[in-house]
């Protein structure tokens, strides 16, 4: 029987923790609530960061209009590898987050209307966050959305104590999901407002 060859989380969480940061995908659970804090209809491009192994791709696809584009940015390349495969619609850059505006320059893209955030903050410096925290503000367009997740026993760390005070100091708006339980492990969302101008 020809073995499973595809990335699982676990497998890359023990190769590198600190970048993969979890040891299981997101539950359809916590894709769900990702996807509803976001003004679909008014969309026109959506980058996603750090998607693994495409837990939240397939509800950003059926939530998007027909006209948007979407783009994700992956650094593990056993990742974007798959996510390729399983999502050829979709080009992925192997690449940080933090090179979101080189990645809209080789697409094109002047001005991101959303983005959805897979990354694992509370496990990055501080000067990581804030590189990908700056060049998103520079390409997220006046009112553009950002989404992301935190696990609940990373709220208190100091990675994710500062990523709170991060986006509160950079976004007008800041509001936090309900606590989605059915998540291994439980995790809220950050929905952040850029101002309008
Ligand atoms: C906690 S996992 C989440 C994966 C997926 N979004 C999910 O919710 O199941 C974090 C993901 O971010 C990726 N990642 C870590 N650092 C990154 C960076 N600087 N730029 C882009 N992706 C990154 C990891 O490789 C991994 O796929």
């Amino acid at each position: 029987m020809a073995s499973d060859r595809r990335p699982g989380f676990l497998r890359e969480f023990l190769r590198q923790p600190g970048i993969v940061g979890a040891i299981a995908a997101s539950s359809r659970f916590l894709a769900s609530e990702m996807v509803e804090g976001f003004d679909w209809d008014r969309i026109g491009t959506v980058v996603e960061y750090g998607p693994g192994t495409g837990s939240f791709t397939g509800h950003v696809l059926r939530r998007m209009s027909a006209e948007a584009r979407y783009v994700a940015i992956e650094i593990n390349p056993r990742f974007a590898a798959r996510f390729r495969a399983e999502h050829p619609g979709v080009p992925i850059y192997e690449a940080s987050a933090a090179d979101v505006e080189q990645v809209c320059r080789s697409e094109g893209i002047t001005r991101i209307d959303a983005v959805v955030c897979g990354l694992p903050w509370a496990s990055f410096p501080a000067d990581l966050q804030t590189a990908i925290l700056d060049a998103t503000m520079t390409m997220l367009a006046p009112g553009g959305q950002f989404g992301t997740f935190a696990y609940l026993q990373g709220l208190l760390l100091p990675g994710g104590m500062r990523l709170r005070r991060l986006l509160r100091g950079r976004f007008a708006t800041v509001t936090t999901s309900r606590i989605v339980w059915r998540n291994l492990p439980p995790a809220l969302i950050y929905r952040c407002r850029q101002a309008n101008d």
